[in-house]
């Protein structure tokens, strides 16, 4: 079921969904519970293109989420693939064209603190936004990028809080990179998020995000980093996801 650009948006206009969600890599399953309503490919929509990561399904959905319509999202597009900030941002603009109020934006993320372990879900409450990309200066400079009242709703859940570093990838960090930001504070790192939030407060979104701990970062296990570890661990968090997506879009 797969539908035309203009049969998605008439039906999300009908729909006027509230929330919208991004899952990334390896996550697409947290959702599997909710009733699609309409969806489209990703290779449908004006402006932007299908994934080319393993574990992004490259689809956006319209489900009936506990709260009422929502957006979902199946996997995103990065700059390490040679993207544009509009691509990247593309869905966010058009969450915000539909109406959608809140985005939850996950990810899946090394884990630096030594305390995460693989298939750990992690609130995140600051992010160090550390990737090249162009004409950064459209993004705004937002102070509080996460929403207060969302972050306070995770607390009560006792979720664990912590600071997310983007960085441009393709490849995997070095163990030094991954020692340097371990100074800094950074909890976890990966390649994406930071940028779509930033639009996504820029437009107006309350916005939360949470990382899918699925490796130890560089250098702080004996495993090599495999993408494929990174989709297989992401299924450790999958479950609690479920209810996190759940509180949030409560
Ligand atoms: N580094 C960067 N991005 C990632 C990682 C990592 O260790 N794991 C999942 N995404």
């Amino acid at each position: 079921m797969s539908h035309s650009f203009q049969d998605f948006t008439e039906c999300a206009r009908a729909a006027a969904p509230e929330s919208a969600l991004v899952l990334g890599s390896g996550l697409s399953g947290a959702t599997d519970h909710l009733r699609v309503l309409a969806s489209i490919a990703y290779a449908d929509i004006p402006g932007l293109v299908p994934p080319t990561v393993a574990g992004h399904r490259g689809r956006l959905d319209l489900c009936e989420s506990v709260s009422g319509p929502a957006l979902v999202a199946h996997g995103r597009v990065h700059f390490y693939e040679g993207h544009s900030i509009d691509r990247v941002t593309r869905l966010i603009n058009l969450f915000a064209e539909f109406g959608a109020k809140r985005l939850l934006l996950t990810n899946a993320a090394g884990g630096l603190n030594p305390s995460l372990e693989p298939g750990d879900l992690m609130v995140i409450d600051r992010h160090w936004k550390l990737l090249n990309g162009e004409d950064w200066k459209r993004l705004g400079e937002p102070t509080r990028c996460y929403s207060a009242a969302g972050l306070d709703t995770f607390r009560r859940l006792s979720a664990r809080f912590g600071g997310y570093a983007a960085l441009t990838g393709p490849c995997y960090e070095t163990p030094a990179e991954i020692r340097a930001l371990a100074a800094y504070g950074v909890d976890a790192v990966g390649m994406s998020t930071a940028v779509e939030a930033e639009a996504a407060v820029e437009l107006g979104l309350d916005v939360l995000a949470i990382s899918c701990i699925t490796n130890k970062a560089a250098g702080l296990s004996a495993n090599p980093l495999s993408h494929a570890e990174v989709e297989i661990n992401a299924q450790l968090g999958i479950a609690r996801l479920r209810t996190m997506i759940d509180t949030a879009f409560a």
